[in-house]
């Protein structure tokens, strides 16, 4: 980011960075106080010695190691291996719903499931790098498709059930996707996409319509009809495995795609960070549609050999520490949102008997030093954070267990990874200076791809540094600090959200002449949708009309990602080109100074 689009606000926050004799005040006018919490242990960490790891870490010697598996294919890493050790009739997966139903497969069901669905697809006609995308809430069908769409060399790409239609139609649009793998509630929303390119739509309950214009697939008879067996072709490191979409300042989502040497990653840090080991009872609570719950609810997790849990349901604090007793969980990762909504239910904690708890982790948002404190009360454990993006295929910043944490801070890099803080220039610059957080390519899990899109990808890079979008400042210790998004991404709830999308989906309504959307910070979410709305010639503000535009995004681009605040204006402020300016509605909103506005205008 040039300096001089720097918001006003940063711009001041550096120099007085830069300015400031005691590092240890210019943390504190940051909001961050250097607490270190040193934590006795009760467990043995899988990494010990994060300093001494990280000098003698070589890639190349961990990637031919890796390379030493029978087949490459993350599928095999993560699951096939299992069935020829001890590991074959462990439970591999507990899923809980909202009614306390509870389904639990070994590795061996999921095998021999996944295997059943590699079969069908393989009949169908699926080809290496087709893309497959899985529509489904967390049930264990989303697993079973998942491994059989990457056995078969095809890409698997999960979406978020609360898409809807267009937020659908974008991403099955530009992906080309020939297969879907649904259900009867969510297949609607696929019939109201009208996608283009796809083929099959294989739903999960059966419930299969024969005069369809596309091939409705019956997922319960076809897989009765499957072998269970089925030979993964041989797969290399660069293979493409999945593809997720995801939001940044403009225009609609990108595809990032992943190879399956992704996994390497993900279990290195699966291992480092999450610590998980045999005999732990593992809850990621972010949904598959969701990188975090790709990599580490249906790769790494089962790479290590771990019993995961996944909850299908609703957020409800009593459910959730009701699962963490009855399963006896002992590893957790979550996000600071869900964190904080725990907290607001300060005394629920207390009736359950959550000693089984060993380590717990966070990720998506910043976790400040207040859910950690709280973390240590309620469960007598700090939260470890972990930073890392959709692009970025897993964790690369992180606190780990055998290290000091400091409170507010992302941590360290992983081994391996040479994270540092640079200007739009790609230079490098000095402790406690802010700028952008970058890392230096490659790794195993850095995305392959933009989905079709070259010139997007390339945008990532300048002068050999993947730059992230993040703001962020190293300490004299080598630990980094999130201090902002450098463009208008918004974070709600730990969920990205581009304001491009929403725009698009507000305008969409019949009432909407114009609409920008911005980031508006919440003490509960991180942040909430906020919209700012011109009405077309004829339709006054209400509160009617506020409900209906909320409603008509909810159904039109994703239950998630709709303004919960609304206001109506009459101009907004633009460039001399026409583009929305979002950070002078932002700077107005927070009661900041809105820095130049000589090349805004208003109408
Ligand atoms: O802004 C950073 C924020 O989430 C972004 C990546 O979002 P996504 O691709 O959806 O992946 C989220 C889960 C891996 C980052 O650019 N973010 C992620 N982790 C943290 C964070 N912000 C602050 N602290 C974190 N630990």
């Amino acid at each position: 980011m040039p300096k001089k689009m720097m918001k006003k606000e940063e711009k001041s926050m550096e120099i007085k960075i830069e300015k400031s004799k005691t590092k240890k005040s210019a943390l504190k006018k940051l909001g961050m106080e250097e607490e270190i919490l040193k934590k006795k242990l009760f467990f043995e960490p899988n990494l010990k010695d994060y300093e001494k790891t990280r000098k003698i870490f070589s890639w190349k010697k961990t990637i031919k190691e890796f390379s030493k598996h029978e087949n490459l294919n993350a599928a095999y890493i993560a699951l096939d291996k299992h069935i020829k050790t001890w590991r074959k009739n462990k439970i591999a997966l507990i899923v809980e719903d909202e009614n306390e139903k509870i389904e639990k497969l070994s590795f061996l069901d999921l095998y021999r499931l996944s295997n059943r669905f590699a079969n069908l697809l393989k009949d169908l006609g699926i080809k290496r790098k087709d893309r497959c995308f899985i529509f489904l809430p967390r049930v264990p069908e989303v697993y079973i498709a998942f491994y059989g769409i990457i056995k078969n060399l095809g890409i698997a790409g999960n979406i978020f059930a609360a898409f809807g239609s267009q937020g659908l139609k974008d991403r099955l649009d530009d992906s080309e996707a020939r297969f879907i793998v649904t259900n009867g509630e969510l297949k609607k929303r696929i019939y109201e996409a009208e996608p283009k390119n796809i083929e099959y739509i294989i739903d999960i309950d059966g419930d299969v319509n024969k005069e369809s214009k596309y091939h409705e697939i019956n997922y319960k008879e076809e897989m009765k009809t499957k072998s269970s067996y089925f030979e993964i072709p041989k797969t290399s490191l660069e293979d493409y495995c999945f593809m997720l979409y995801t939001s940044g300042t403009t225009g609609k989502p990108k595809g990032v795609v992943h190879a399956h040497e992704a996994l390497l990653v993900g279990m290195l840090t699966a291992d480092w960070v999450l610590d998980l080991k045999d005999e732990d009872i593992y809850w990621c609570t972010a949904d598959h549609g969701w990188v975090t719950g790709t990599m580490y609810g249906i790769l790494a997790n089962f790479a290590l050999g771990a019993t995961s849990i996944i909850y299908n349901g609703r957020f409800n604090a009593e459910k959730w520490y009701s699962i963490i007793e009855k399963h006896r969980v002992s590893v957790w990762y979550t996000a600071p949102t869900a964190i904080r909504m725990l907290e607001k239910e300060e005394e629920i904690y207390k009736k359950y008997d959550l000693s089984s708890l060993r380590h717990l982790c966070s990720v998506g948002e910043p976790l400040n030093p207040e859910p950690i404190k709280w973390g240590l009360k309620a469960f007598g454990l700090p939260f470890h954070d972990t930073w890392w993006q959709t692009e970025t295929g897993g964790i690369l910043i992180a606190n780990y267990p055998c290290m000091p944490i400091k409170l507010g801070s992302m941590g360290k890099p992983i081994p391996g990874i040479k994270a540092d803080i640079v200007d739009d220039k790609g230079n490098v610059l000095k402790e406690y200076q802010l700028g952008n957080l970058a890392i230096k390519p490659s790794w195993p899990s850095m995305m392959r791809e933009i989905w079709k899109n070259e010139e997007k990808y390339k945008s990532y890079f300048v002068k050999g540094w993947y730059i992230t979008g993040d703001l962020a400042y190293k300490d004299k210790d080598g630990y980094f600090w999130f201090v902002g998004r450098a463009d208008d991404v918004i974070k709600t709830s730990g969920e990205r959200v581009g304001p491009f999308e929403v725009e698009s989906a507000l305008v969409a309504h019949e009432a909407v002449a114009e609409a920008a959307v911005i980031g508006k910070p919440d003490p509960l979410r991180g942040e909430i949708i906020k919209a700012f709305l011109i009405l077309k010639k004829g339709y006054n503000p209400s509160k009617e009309l506020e409900e209906d535009i909320k409603q008509f995004v909810k159904n039109k681009l994703a239950g998630h990602a709709y303004p919960r605040e609304i206001e109506f204006v009459n101009s907004l402020p633009k460039t001399r080109s026409g583009k929305i300016a979002r950070r002078v509605l932002k700077a107005r909103e927070l009661g900041l100074d809105v820095g130049d506005i000589s090349t805004i205008e208003e109408y």
